[in-house]
């Protein structure tokens, strides 16, 4: 028997087997440290992947997309009011990167690396909840964003809605559900309101799409500058609005907020509600914040005239602290939590007015 097989030896020839390969190991970094020190790891986009680095990147995020989507629960996406939202933002907030129907891809997108592709036919291959896991979270070292308003998972739905829509549409389709076809704009209003807001508000704010997009026209001043400054400081929460009122300068904002205060009240018969309303003892209440204009705060909205469906969604965040607002949102989200989600569908319907122009 050699000395080297004898148990004693055991220990220190595994010894010098982790010493070599400490070695080994410390040489491979040190290497790795010198090559990138060196700086000759290229990093310019121009140069794009291999096809082989292509495909794993793009393999290792769609596993890691399905794997962290599992246990999404997906809801009900086949509304228009959703496809409407979603194509409204997706036209500000996609289109820059991954283009639209009817038109050629931008350019300066396309030269990055790995760049946006157009949403087209292949989009099968995600299900509902694998797009809204990628639209809500973003992908890391790419440039595809997160969503930015992260409480505003019933935004990210209603991209998701749209997406499911658009591999169908060709570009006149997309141009309708994106603008209505043309007929939201007026040649009267301010060119800020026609370039940002005309195409989801319409020029004279009288809102769009089933509460889709609320009405402006005729609400108070001071409730729309407090509301605009609160999207833009992020303390009221939305993904779709916050970027808009983020990139107006303080004299657009203004303009924008006196046009709409300035356009025709809400229709006199959204004030004159039946007394039957089975929320009948919760009113008084309400009303008094949300009375007729010259008799409550000037930063308190008017309910009158605002379609049902976004009234009963606002008090639906507000009750589930996702919506924020501004200075004196707090009121109101001490109110919301005295309501069943009854009483907030009623009082919804009492207080608003269906009378904003259907889907178009
Ligand atoms: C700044 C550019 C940019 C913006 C803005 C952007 N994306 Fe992306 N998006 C990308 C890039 C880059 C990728 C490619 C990621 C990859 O190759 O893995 C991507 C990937 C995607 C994918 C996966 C596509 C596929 O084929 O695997 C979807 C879906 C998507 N984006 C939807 C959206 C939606 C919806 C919006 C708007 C809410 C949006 N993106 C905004 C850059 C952008
Ligand atoms: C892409 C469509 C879109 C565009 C463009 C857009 N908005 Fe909005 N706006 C929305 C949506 C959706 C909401 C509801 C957001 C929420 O849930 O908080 C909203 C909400 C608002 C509100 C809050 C209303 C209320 O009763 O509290 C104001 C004020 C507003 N927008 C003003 C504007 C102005 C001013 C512009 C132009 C500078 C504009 N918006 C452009 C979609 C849009
Ligand atoms: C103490 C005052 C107060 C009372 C009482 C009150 N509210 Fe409010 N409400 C507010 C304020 C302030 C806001 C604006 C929050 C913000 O965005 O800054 C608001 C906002 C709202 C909104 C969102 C409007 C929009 O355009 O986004 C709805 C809907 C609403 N209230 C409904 C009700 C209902 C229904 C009641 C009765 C149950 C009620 N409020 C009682 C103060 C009040």
């Amino acid at each position: 028997m050699t000395s080297e097989s004898s148990p004693a030896a055991r220990p220190r020839r595994l010894r010098r087997i982790a010493v070599r390969a400490a070695l080994v190991a410390s040489a491979v970094a040190c290497l790795a440290a010198l090559v990138i020190v060196s700086g000759l790891i290229p990093v310019p986009a121009s140069s794009g992947h291999w096809a082989i680095t292509s495909w794993f990147l793009h393999f290792t995020m769609e596993r890691s997309v399905a794997t962290h989507a599992l246990g999404i629960v997906v809801p009900d996406l086949d509304q228009k009011r959703l496809v409407l939202i979603g194509a409204g933002h997706y036209e500000g907030g996609c289109r820059f990167c991954h283009g639209a129907p009817g038109t050629r891809m931008p350019r300066v997108p396309q030269a990055s690396t790995p760049h946006a592709p157009a949403l087209g036919a292949h989009l099968e291959n995600y299900d509902d909840a694998e797009l809204f896991y990628i639209v809500r979270h973003g992908i890391k070292f790419t440039g595809m964003p997160a969503w930015p308003a992260p409480t505003r998972e019933d935004e990210v739905w209603a991209v998701v809605a749209f997406l499911r829509a658009l591999p169908k549409l060709d570009g006149a389709a997309y141009r309708a559900l994106v603008d209505g076809g043309g007929d939201l704009y007026s040649a009267a209003a301010p060119r800020v309101v026609q370039d940002k807001c005309a195409r989801c508000h319409g020029a004279h704010g009288q809102g769009r799409g089933r509460g889709a997009f609320p009405r402006l026209g005729g609400q108070k001043l001071a409730y729309l500058r407090q509301a605009m400054q609160a999207y833009a400081s992020g303390s009221r929460h939305s993904g779709i609005m916050e970027p808009i009122a983020a990139s107006l300068g303080t004299e657009e904002l203004q303009e924008v907020v006196s046009w709409y205060a300035a356009q025709a009240e809400p229709a006199e018969e959204a004030h004159a509600r039946s007394a039957q309303s089975d929320v009948a003892a919760r009113i008084p209440l309400c009303e008094a914040c949300h009375a007729a204009r010259d008799q409550s705060h000037d930063a308190f909205p008017h309910l009158a005239g605002q379609h049902p469906d976004y009234l009963a969604q606002q008090l639906t965040l507000l009750a589930e602290g996702k919506r924020g607002g501004g200075p004196y949102s707090e009121l109101m989200e001490t109110v919301v939590h005295w309501l069943s989600e009854r009483e907030r569908g009623a009082l919804a319907r009492h207080f608003g007015s269906a009378t904003t122009p259907a889907v178009k």
